[in-house]
């Protein structure tokens, strides 16, 4: 599909995710091009797939909702034209003129059961969604179950994304506007260690469907020590501060399939920290 030609990379969206893998591409010196084509129209999309002429591309966009996915439960029309048909129409006109797409799904699909309970064994790729009470979810379940029968296709499905900035939809700028962390473990992806990655799979033609992300102990032991020293009649509610935060979460990185503990790596814990100098 790509052999032999110089990469030319396409990137779909302008968004938080998109930001970051534009910056890659052009740490590494790469070609690319970003559109803000609405996905949904086929003409548009097949237009632009013409002009450009890509090896490659990116589809990091889509709705996922602003504050927060609730939005997409009242925008379901604007939800489904993106991440349905809209994520579907890209994967397809790809198809039509061999060009290879890696496209961004979330890990946001599957619930805790019996088979796997919290802080048990995570959901592998061959194991079906099950979380269906969310209507973003829904969506990028559908997408999912259309598009990853073709053969130009890897989707890489993005979880909890965490990254050294203040961005509002950083999962660690996202935490600290909650007055109350709960303790649950969950998965993650840590931006600045997966990322680059994305593209070097993308380069390489792989195709096929991957959780893209560690299994991260969001915020466990070390944030419950933080509220118990303060909850001498001070403050027994109050988050960590974001420097003791980012520690937790840089510090405490993950696990990868395997049970390998993976530390974040090109300026992550550097980047938190920044942001909460920045922050505080
Ligand atoms: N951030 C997360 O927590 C997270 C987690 C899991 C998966 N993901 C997935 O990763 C992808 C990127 O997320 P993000 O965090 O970068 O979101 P974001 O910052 O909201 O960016 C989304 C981008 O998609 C564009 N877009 C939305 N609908 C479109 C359409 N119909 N046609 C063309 N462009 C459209 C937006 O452009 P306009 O503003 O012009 O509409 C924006 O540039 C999404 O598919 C999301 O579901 C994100």
């Amino acid at each position: 599909m790509t052999a032999g030609k110089v990469p030319l990379y396409l990137v779909f969206g302008d968004g938080w995710i998109a930001g970051q893998i534009r910056d890659i591409l052009k740490t590494g010196g790469e070609s690319y091009e970003v559109t803000k084509v609405r996905l949904e129209d086929r003409e548009a999309v097949l237009s632009e797939l013409r002009r450009v002429q890509p090896t490659h591309v990116i589809n990091a966009a889509g709705v996922r909702g602003t504050p927060n996915v609730d939005w997409c439960e009242d925008h379901k029309e604007e939800t489904i034209r993106a991440n349905i048909i809209g994520a579907t129409n890209v994967v397809d006109c790809c198809f039509l003129l061999g060009i290879h797409v890696t496209h961004f799904s979330s890990g946001c699909i599957y619930d805790y059961d019996d088979a796997h309970p919290p802080g048990g064994k995570g959901y592998t790729e061959e194991e079906e969604p099950n979380f269906f009470r969310s209507f973003y979810s829904n969506t990028k379940i559908i997408s999912e179950k259309a598009i990853k029968h073709y053969p130009n296709v890897l989707i890489l499905r993005i979880r909890n994304p965490l990254s050294g900035d203040l961005h509002p939809k950083n999962t660690v700028t996202k935490l600290f506007g909650f007055k109350k962390l709960i303790d649950v473990p969950n998965s993650g992806t840590i931006c600045p260690n997966l990322l680059p990655g994305a593209i070097i799979l993308a380069k390489n033609g792989e195709t096929g469907l991957y959780n893209f992300a560690y299994l991260v102990h969001r915020v466990t032991d070390q944030p419950r020590g933080i509220y118990t020293q303060r909850s001498n009649g001070i403050d027994q509610e109050a988050p960590p501060s974001i420097p003791e935060l980012v520690h937790v979460l840089a510090g405490r990185a993950g696990q990868d399939s395997q049970g390998t503990s993976v530390q974040p790596r090109d300026g992550f814990l550097e980047g938190c920290a920044e942001a909460a100098n920045i922050w505080v």
